[in-house]
């Protein structure tokens, strides 16, 4: 079991600059996600814990030990890619019992460590089989077995599930979280997936251009992004944003609705207003949003309603609401500015005063 903690980080491919001088501290068997758009340093950042890619500069800690110099193999760790590779011609037995061989490991230890993986991953019955005869889930799960039975100090997860359909992802996902709560592991986790860095994160971390834009728990970083950025990067359906002015302690939007607020500004201001699809509800603080519904997605108990302002962009709106509501249609939508967010045109948070 250890730590992570990164100090000054940088990392150039030639000149060519991706992580610029980061600092982070990893608690010890803690769960932390990596997100970020596409190209933002995700998997540079964990390959260079792994020591598969060398730091530029700065220093690597594992368990308060400076590895940035060490080779991968002397850091107690084990990374699980997306492209999984098993062996096709070893059973599920040998595959994940391979990295101990490897070690030169007693065969005994290698059984019985095998044994504890194929336990913990429910994979017992498999273990005579071959790569080929098994789905992608169960493959996916030799390959994490591969990386407990080296019983690593941190996991490294590299997009592990994004070569599974949805309803394994959903599985797998359960099986990993219940494999940090079983291991009390440290694991880093790279995903694009929205649902499971809010369900399996301690800590999230926001990357945007090889920079950290905001570490926080889910929620934190849900209900009270530090920028426009992770406001509307954390979350799905994405937050809506509507343009907005505000003067003497009011915000009015495009159409003249308006309401009091105090916010952190001298004077007068252009705004975006961030809004949460489930924020549109009646309340003590609610408006009344005249809007033109475009599409209405009913998905069983919940649907969304995209509806805009007369030239706006539309917004997601998500209710429970089962009436008819046809496309092209006008109608009033509550929205309760209570929890309404507000940032600068350039992106920056804008705090409610008391
Ligand atoms: N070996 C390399 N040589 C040059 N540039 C590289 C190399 N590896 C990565 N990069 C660049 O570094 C940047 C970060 O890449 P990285 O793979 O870390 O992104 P990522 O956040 O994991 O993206 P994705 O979500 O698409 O996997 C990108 O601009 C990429 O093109
Ligand atoms: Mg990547």
């Amino acid at each position: 079991m250890a730590g992570v903690e990164l100090s000054g980080v940088t990392k150039a491919f030639g000149g060519f600059h991706v992580i610029h001088g980061l600092d982070l501290k990893i608690d010890d068997g803690s769960f932390t996600v990596f997100v970020g758009p596409s190209g933002c340093g995700k998997s540079t950042l964990l390959r260079m814990v792994a020591g598969l890619e060398d730091v530029s500069g700065g220093v690597v800690r594992i368990g308060g030990t400076d590895v940035t110099d060490a080779d991968p193999v002397a850091r107690g760790i084990a990374m699980v890619f997306q492209n999984y590779a098993l062996y096709p011609h070893m059973t599920v037995r040998q595959n994940i019992g391979f990295p101990l061989r490897m070690q030169g490991a007693a065969k005994k230890t290698v059984e019985q460590r095998v044994s504890e993986a194929a336990e913990i991953l429910q994979l017992g019955e498999l273990l005579e089989r071959k790569p080929a005869q098994l789905s992608g889930g169960q493959r996916q799960r030799v390959a994490i077995g591969r990386s407990i039975v080296r019983n690593p100090d941190v996991f490294l997860f590299d997009e592990p599930l994004s070569n599974l359909d949805a309803e394994l992802r959903v599985s797998m996902r359960v099986e990993i979280a219940k494999l940090h709560k079983t291991l009390g592991t440290t694991m880093i986790y790279v995903t694009h997936d929205q649902t499971e860095a809010m369900t399996l994160a301690d800590k999230i971390v926001v990357l945007r251009a090889g920079r950290i834009e905001q570490v926080g728990t889910p929620v934190e970083l849900y209900t009270n992004p530090a920028s426009l950025f992770v406001a509307g990067f954390i979350g799905s359906p994405r937050m809506n944003f509507l343009s907005g002015t505000y003067v003497d302690s009011f915000v009015t939007l495009v159409n003249g609705v308006s309401w009091h607020a105090e916010l952190d500004i001298d004077g007068s201001a252009e705004i975006l207003v961030g809004v949460r699809p489930e924020h549109f509800v009646p309340g003590p603080a609610s408006v009344s949003l005249p809007l033109s519904v475009d599409i209405v997605e009913y998905l069983g108990g919940t649907r969304y309603v995209y509806a805009a302002l007369p030239g706006e962009s539309p917004l997601t709106i998500e209710d429970r609401g089962a009436d008819d509501m046809q496309s092209g249609s006008s109608r009033e939508f509550p929205l309760d500015t209570s929890k309404a967010l507000y940032f600068t045109p350039e992106g920056k948070r804008l705090y409610a005063l008391g």
